[in-house]
């Protein structure tokens, strides 16, 4: 008797966790990426072949930001498999420790689903991953606890992981569009590359 009580109150907070209610804050940012969202489609279906942009959401810790994103995505990611067939336009995961160029790399090709070994150079591991980003027609890569790629990597590490992320969004041959989500430090990293912060718009 007791333990069904405890199951029901364990499943009532589980489904309340798992809604989302929506903010005012929300909608700059919902708004935002539908533009982006939008773009990236026109370009694909016109044959054009511009780079691709971005966007920066930062607040304090425990503001919403992972909720926020998560909600984002997985309505923008639900929509686009339904009316395009893609099986996965977005991906989404959090920066590795340690954030080095390599093992970000190796991060994202796992979130694609393509195992190897640890033991290969980050210029063949980012080879496959653009390879896979295009195969799978990924149009988007969300990276949270962004501002980790700023705290914990050397300054040479997030120079590199800076430049290969512009490098994704402006592929001539497959574009993807970088979402990055992290406390105010993240903000660091786009001051600190200006041609980053020129393909990132930002929502606080
Ligand atoms: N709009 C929302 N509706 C319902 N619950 C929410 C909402 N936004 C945040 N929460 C809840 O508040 C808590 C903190 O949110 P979240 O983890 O998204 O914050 P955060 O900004 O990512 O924090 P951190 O910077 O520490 O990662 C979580 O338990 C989350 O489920
Ligand atoms: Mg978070």
């Amino acid at each position: 008797m007791s333990n069904d009580i405890i199951r029901n109150a364990a499943e009532k907070v589980a489904a309340l966790r798992d809604h989302f209610i929506h903010h005012e804050r929300f909608e700059p940012l919902e708004a935002r990426f539908a533009m982006l969202v939008a773009k990236r489609l026109s370009d694909l279906d016109a044959g054009r072949s511009s780079e691709a942009h971005g966007l920066a959401l930062s607040g304090p810790s425990g503001t919403g930001k992972s909720a926020a994103m998560h909600h984002l995505l997985a309505g923008v990611g639900q929509q686009l498999s339904t009316t395009r067939h893609w099986d996965a336009p977005i991906i989404s995961l959090r920066v590795p420790s340690p954030a080095t160029l390599k093992f970000v790399g190796y991060t994202l090709l796992r979130a694609l689903g393509y195992q190897i070994g640890s033991e290969r150079q980050a210029w063949y591991i980012w080879d496959l991953v653009r390879h896979h980003l295009k195969e799978r027609q990924v149009l988007f890569v969300h990276l949270d606890e962004a501002q980790d790629l700023a705290s914990r990597g050397t300054k040479h590490e997030l120079n590199a992981v800076a430049s290969m992320l512009k490098t994704l969004m402006t592929d001539p041959d497959w574009p993807v569009g970088i979402i990055l989500s992290g406390t105010p430090e993240l903000e660091d990293i786009l001051n600190h590359d200006s041609q980053l912060a020129r393909r990132m718009g930002s929502v606080a």
